[in-house]
């Protein structure tokens, strides 16, 4: 059995287990629409959406979920009012402060995916400290996307490597799709099964975009901060009625076309 193949948490229903995918990625979305709805400060939906969080992260591991993939704060959305900007920005701090300690206990490993760059050293260090804290756990995987682009995150890949080939480290032609993966954000971690987004915005917004190439997409009516465990059920039984072929053809079809 593979680490990828061990099984979550005692006590998760086996029924549950055979429909259940290994990697869900959600991008939260919709904060800004709830607080609206409310007469509310933007800064109070991403707070609200920061328990969002917490029930989903709680609620995973009892469906079976192991890897979970966030997408917290974009590469783009440094373009939101420095404000908004600088509340989004406080919002790991928040979250590592009051429940690190609950996760490393459960054995959940948090990694923060994305570019350190224009982050400030109080959250690297923060971040790095949660990652370090947390490195020998494997019961459950939990990804923050924080200042994460799919498209910066290829480039910045491209990047390296084009380095590794200038300075004769590598060739181009050792490059395939597996060395690719290894140099993304996420290596490490296996794709995404299922990406979810709530809030009724049907579109992956460069989140993890080399990753989603096998995915199973779920669209959600409903705002990120209401999201819960039902919502993550509700999206699991969409994706247990998918038939993922990888692009080959299902297997009841196989002696038909010989
Ligand atoms: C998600 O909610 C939080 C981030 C993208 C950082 P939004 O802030 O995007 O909420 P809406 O889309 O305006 O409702
Ligand atoms: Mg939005």
């Amino acid at each position: 059995m593979t680490a990828f193949e061990t099984p979550p948490f005692a006590g998760a229903s086996p029924s549950e287990g055979a429909a259940a995918p290994l990697h869900v990625a959600v991008v939260m979305d919709g904060n800004g629409r709830w607080a609206k709805q409310r007469g509310l400060p933007r800064s109070l939906g991403h707070s609200a959406g920061v328990e969002a969080l917490k029930r989903t992260v709680e609620a995973a591991p009892r469906l079976n979920i192991r890897w979970l993939t966030v997408f917290g704060f974009s590469t783009e959305n440094w373009s939101r009012p420095a404000a908004e900007v600088a509340e989004l920005m406080a919002l790991p701090k928040r979250y590592f402060e009051t429940d690190i300690a609950r996760l490393d206990r459960e054995g959940v490993r948090v990694r923060v995916i994305g570019r350190r760059e224009g982050l400030s050293s109080e959250l690297v260090r923060l971040v790095d400290d949660a990652q370090a804290r947390t490195e020998r756990n494997d019961r459950f995987h939990l990804n923050i996307a924080f200042n994460y682009g799919g498209q910066a995150d290829i480039t910045d890949a491209v990047r390296r490597f084009a380095e590794d080939v200038a300075a004769g480290r590598c060739k181009p032609q050792d490059l395939d799709e597996r060395l690719f993966g290894s140099l993304l954000a996420t290596s490490g971690s296996p794709p995404p099964d299922l990406i979810v987004r709530p809030s009724g915005e049907q579109r992956l917004s460069n989140f993890l975009l080399w990753e989603a190439a096998y995915a199973e997409l779920v669209f959600q009516d409903v705002l990120w901060p209401d999201y819960g465990e039902q919502h993550l059920r509700e999206a699991l039984t969409q994706f247990a009625a998918r038939d993922r072929r990888y692009g080959a053809i299902a297997a009841d079809n196989v002696l038909a076309t010989g």
